[in-house]
């Protein structure tokens, strides 16, 4: 019988209805809009739309438009089950409410993957621009071996490292203190790819579209997979269920807003990158986006600035991703399938001051020395194996609690979460088979993991709201 532990008790353990249950709760709506774009905008579209772009040619719109719509179907059955379920677990508490402790556990272990492996690939993304930066400010950046791991010809990424302490030390001061930092990350990089879309449109020439798909089908499809990764991290507000001030009313809205500007603005981007100078001049190009200014003003003024924007939003999405990482092992620890040092909240601070610094200091290490490639690949095909797990999980949860109360219900149920499947298998298969060995070497490691210590350590004992004597002593509430 699978160890499945109902949503009130979820809800009831981690106190999310409760005010001073640990951490602050101070996020608004506003908040966390800003903390959703923050997470979501970054490497994904300034660096990997070059990759895209090398895949799908001109018709990487379309690999952008269908990978939305793959996150667009998620982001629905998010939204109900963080507007239904307001705790730091995200996924992971979805899967223990509606599938049970197992796959609750391997989808933590794969959040390892989508945020604690997207912390390193993000970081690494910085350093190109951080170098462009540099370059454009004074004709001078770091060298290779300081700025890149061995896999692209370096020794270590010095700044890739850098960006990963910048966001621990913002974490841990607290959620308060780095609202303000998000917020305002957020807002440059929208308006520093608003400007991007503005000079790219207006060099806009009709022939840098043909031939728009060069590559076919199989090259849209490629792009599409490309193209996931950057809208990766929209799941990231629902890990704000215990801070956000009315989780239960915000959180769809954030979700769903969040998705809908950062699908128009990056097919906005990758129409007016391709259509200004032609897919080849973008494809495959390190800091495109800043090349593509520079080319069409004919000057470096204007790819600094992107690459000062770039610089901004890639930070913001460490620091976001980041906060989102600490906040599932909070919920698991709190479960007690993982060590309890990652659900300690400093009175102080109203942060888990010990988990932070831990997943700081351990996803410094790939950061320093893996190349973007490897990371974004295992961390895509990880992020697509929560998603459906979470599509699933919506259509169990109807079944299992069917009277539940929803603040947000999925449209067309259940064509969208089976849908949402459907794409999420379709772009795992796409990752190609590098991936799933590395993938299936992960999950068995992940196995092995919750048979010798998570399922020891459980606090839950038995099936269906029965609990230790440990849980039970934490008075549940209604919800
Ligand atoms: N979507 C995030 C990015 O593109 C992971 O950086």
């Amino acid at each position: 019988m699978p160890r499945i532990k109902s949503t009130a008790l979820l809800v009831a353990e981690s106190g999310a209805d409760r005010e001073g249950h640990g951490l602050a709760r101070t996020m608004g709506l506003f908040q966390l809009i800003c903390f959703g774009v923050g997470a979501i905008v970054g490497t994904g579209i300034f660096v990997g739309l070059s990759d895209s772009v090398a895949q799908a040619g001109p018709a990487v719109v379309v690999s952008f438009v269908l990978a939305a719509i793959t996150c667009v179907f998620t982001a629905f059955s998010f939204a109900e089950l963080g507007g239904a379920i307001p705790v730091s677990g995200s996924s992971y508490s979805f899967a223990y409410a509606g599938l049970g402790e197992t796959t609750a556990f391997l989808v933590g272990w794969c959040l390892l993957l989508e945020y604690g492996v997207s912390i390193s690939a993000v970081a690494v993304g910085w350093s190109q621009y951080v170098n462009e930066l540099l370059h454009s400010l004074v004709g001078w950046q770091l060298p290779v071996a300081l700025s890149a791991g061995p896999g692209d010809g370096g020794l270590v990424n010095l700044p890739a490292v850098i960006v990963i302490a910048l966001g621990c030390v913002l974490l841990v001061r607290g959620v308060r203190e780095s609202a303000g930092a998000t917020a305002a990350m957020a807002a440059i990089k929208l308006v520093i790819l608003l400007v991007f879309c503005a000079i790219g449109f207006s060099a806009f020439k009709d022939g840098n579209l043909t031939p728009f798909a060069p590559a076919g089908l199989g090259g849209i499809g490629a792009g599409t997979t490309a193209a996931f990764f950057s809208y990766i991290g929209f799941d990231a507000i629902t890990t704000a269920g215990e801070e956000a001030r009315n989780p239960r009313r915000d959180i769809p809205v954030a979700i769903l807003v969040c998705m809908g500007v950062v699908t128009l603005l990056y097919c906005a981007v990758a129409l007016a990158a391709t259509g200004a100078v032609g897919a080849g001049e973008v494809g495959g190009r390190p800091a495109a986006l800043s090349y593509v200014v520079n080319l069409v003003t004919g000057s470096a003024v204007g790819g600094g600035v992107i690459a000062f924007g770039a610089v901004v939003a890639i930070a913001s999405v460490v620091l976001a991703v980041m906060y989102g990482q600490t906040r599932i092992l909070m919920s698991m620890s709190r479960d007690g399938l993982i060590p309890r040092v990652f659900e300690r909240v400093s009175p102080r601070t109203a942060t888990p001051v010990a988990g932070t610094l831990i997943v700081a200091a351990v996803f410094a290490v790939p950061a320093a020395f893996a190349s973007l490639d490897a990371a974004v690949g295992l961390c895509t095909i990880g992020t697509l194996a929560i998603m459906a797990v979470v599509n699933v999980a919506v259509i169990a949860l109807r079944r299992r609690e069917p009277g539940l109360p929803r603040t947000f219900r999925v449209p067309l149920y259940p064509a969208l979460p089976v849908l949402g499947i459907g794409f999420c298998l379709y772009l795992m298969y796409e990752t190609g088979w590098t991936a799933w060995i590395q993938f299936a070497v992960f999950l068995l490691a992940g196995l092995a993991a919750y048979a010798a210590y998570g399922r020891r350590r459980s606090r839950l004992v038995r099936a269906a709201g029965d609990v230790t004597p440990d849980a039970a002593a934490r008075e549940p509430q209604e919800v």
